[in-house]
């Protein structure tokens, strides 16, 4: 009952949130005798296998974390960041997803920095489980050097060993000799011990299937593989890569379940985010307004919200989505996600209006068939 009870959030998250922090809800100007009625967004039989490791259905994405290019960060946000990270532990999320690519410029590698702060900082440590991505640079080209760069990000977020080691993207259309002193490193780094469980990202069903079957030979389960996967990114490819998934024992992580934004309603052609992603959204954004009407209706039946709604249709899809959140409201509504289930004709009104939108995201440039 008293695990139950840290990761307890007010019946209002499964809702709209309006309001900040947990810990500011909880000051808040109720009498101190009166307790709402506080039920999990999870049951601890609700928790997804990723090979050895026991994660929440949904988990927190960090590339912004440390990202001032696209995503405006600024180190004045990490006491913000740090309420986000505690908000999600505390509703019971212990999969957080970073890389060792994720900061811009001197601040390369923050996202591991402050991720392994917050975690010394934290009371569960022991529960959390970081899934790293491992860049594909093109100095990294022996097997030696993916073991380094492991060592490296235990190092920045200063743990023993790392939950899910992942590699970011693979070479194979472009350097097929790396790719193999890739999976290689993968191998090593699981053989000493460095990573529990080992994934891959941008892996098309081609490739996913090549990989698993080689780290299998040698006694290298593939645990986790992470593609682009949200209403605005969904086609052939992502249903055959979950199709193998499924097959296979490997869990699909759906990356930008928002689509970097888009699927939150908030933006529109003339309602542009600064910077690359203006640039980007610009081109898809007109014609996407029937999606987002449907969105907005479901969300408005279900008193949820859209980005509630977006990344529920990630979990209906048997992903598990890692949105990312740059402010405490953001988590808070994320979380919101969890706890209902969208019905099948909602899903249905979804799949029609994604399968109708004129433009899609752009698929990652290493994104392999
Ligand atoms: N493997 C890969 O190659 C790869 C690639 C991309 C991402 N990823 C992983 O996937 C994670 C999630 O993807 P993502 O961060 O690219 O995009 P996303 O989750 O689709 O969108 C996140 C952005 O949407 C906005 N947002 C989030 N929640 C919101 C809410 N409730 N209301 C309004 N706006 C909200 C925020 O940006 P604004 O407030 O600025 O709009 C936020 O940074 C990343 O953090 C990363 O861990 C992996």
């Amino acid at each position: 009952m008293a695990q139950m009870a840290s990761f307890a959030l007010s019946p209002s998250c499964f809702g709209s949130f309006t309001a900040a922090a947990s810990n500011k809800a909880s000051s808040s100007s109720s009498p101190a005798a009166f307790k709402p009625l506080k039920l999990p967004l999870f049951w601890p039989w609700q928790k997804v296998k990723m090979g050895p490791l026991s994660v929440s259905p949904m988990g927190f994405g960090t590339w912004a974390w440390g990202n001032q290019l696209l995503w405006g960060y600024q180190e004045s946000m990490d006491s913000e960041l740090q309420h986000i990270f505690n908000l999600a532990v505390d509703n019971g999320i212990n999969l957080f997803d970073t890389a060792d690519s994720y900061g811009t410029g001197r601040l390369n590698g923050q996202s591991e920095k402050l991720l392994g702060k917050f975690i010394r900082q934290s009371q569960v440590k022991n529960e959390i489980v970081i899934a790293t991505k491992f860049a594909a640079y093109p100095w990294r080209l022996t097997p030696a050097q993916f073991v380094k760069a492991c060592q490296g990000s235990l190092e920045r977020m200063q743990m023993e060993k790392i939950g899910i080691g992942q590699l970011h993207w693979s070479t194979a259309n472009y350097a097929p000799l790396q790719e193999m002193a890739l999976w290689d490193g993968l191998v090593a780094m699981y053989d000493k011990g460095l990573v529990q469980a080992v994934g891959v990202s941008n892996y098309g069903p081609k490739q996913l299937v090549r990989i698993y079957d080689y780290l299998k030979d040698r006694g290298v389960p593939l645990c986790t593989a992470q593609v682009q996967f949200s209403l605005l990114s969904i086609g052939d490819d992502q249903l055959e890569v979950k199709k193998i998934c499924d097959s296979l024992g490997i869990r699909l992580i759906a990356y930008s379940p928002l689509g970097l934004g888009m699927l939150t309603g908030k933006y529109s052609p003339s309602k542009l985010p600064s910077g690359p992603r203006g640039l980007l959204f610009r081109q898809i954004l007109p014609g996407l307004e029937p999606l987002l009407t449907t969105l907005g209706d479901i969300a408005e039946k279900r008193r949820k919200t859209i980005p509630q709604v977006a990344i529920n249709w990630c979990i209906s899809k048997g992903t598990i989505p890692i949105p990312g959140a740059k402010t405490l409201k953001q988590a808070q509504e994320n979380l919101g996600a969890l706890g209902w289930n969208l019905t099948q004709e909602e899903l249905n009104l979804l799949d029609n209006g994604a399968q109708e939108s004129p433009r899609k995201m752009i698929q990652n440039i290493f994104q392999t068939r």
